[in-house]
């Protein structure tokens, strides 16, 4: 799905299953639960996720903050005018923006958010774009960022290849989640690449995640 030639119908329809696939597998309750909800202290936060394709991930955050008597002003952004095309279909959702736009453009503008997010972002990117994205969220995020990816792992390889092979067709979900599996970090590996400012942490289920918290950072700055 990253080739700008790639089959546009199968393109939409795979945006659609991966709403289904990142319910599944991408654990956003869990860490919505434990890294976004303990660090909320009004009832408005702004949250920004970077790379948001199909933009499902921030509609079920907006949905998981709302139960909890929270608003999240939502500003989700991906450079690729294809996704930018499928988000703009689909029904609005009060408290989300999505915006053709990259993180760089956003740090040009000045932007600030409380939170800022993505997911399956990270092992998509050369070394420099994941060095820049890295700076990117340092720059935009007050509260927390935190980026969310795939651990690979041989058991979750086969389970998605047999699972996905069952219930997704005519999609790139399948193959390019394969792919994706296949060029993930172990969390070792992403600590390795990771600024010394940030931290990677397992998550239960074959997920790594990538927390950059600015004020543990100025309080661990030696005086
Ligand atoms: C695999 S997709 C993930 C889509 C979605 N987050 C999901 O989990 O289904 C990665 C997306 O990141 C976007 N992307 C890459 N670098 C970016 C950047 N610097 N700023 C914003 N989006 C970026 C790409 O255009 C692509 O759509």
């Amino acid at each position: 799905m990253d080739d700008p030639d790639c089959d546009l119908p199968t393109l939409l329809r795979t945006y659609a299953h991966f709403r289904i696939v990142n319910a599944v597998v991408a654990g956003w309750r869990l860490t919505y639960l434990t890294e976004l909800r303990p660090r909320f202290t009004g009832t408005t936060h702004t949250l920004l996720d970077i790379g948001t394709g199909g933009g499902d991930v921030v509609r079920a955050l907006a949905r998981l903050a709302r139960r909890d008597g929270i608003r999240l002003d939502i500003t989700a952004i991906d450079p690729d005018p294809r996704a930018a095309a499928y988000v703009e279909s689909l029904p609005a959702t009060d408290g989300i923006r999505y915006r053709r736009a990259s993180s760089a453009d956003l740090v040009t503008e000045g932007a600030k958010f409380d939170f800022v997010i993505s997911n399956h972002v990270l092992h998509h990117l050369s070394a420099r774009e994941l060095g820049a994205v890295l700076a990117d969220s340092e720059r935009l995020a007050s509260v927390l960022a935190v980026h969310s990816d795939i651990r690979r792992t041989r058991l979750g390889y086969a389970l998605y290849s047999v699972i996905t092979g069952i219930f997704f067709h005519r999609s790139f979900v399948r193959d390019d989640g394969l792919i994706s599996i296949r060029r993930s970090y172990l969390t070792p590996e992403l600590d390795a690449v990771l600024p010394a400012r940030w931290m990677a942490r397992s998550q239960p289920l074959w997920r790594t995640l990538a927390v950059f918290e600015p004020a543990a950072t100025t309080a661990a700055q030696p005086n």
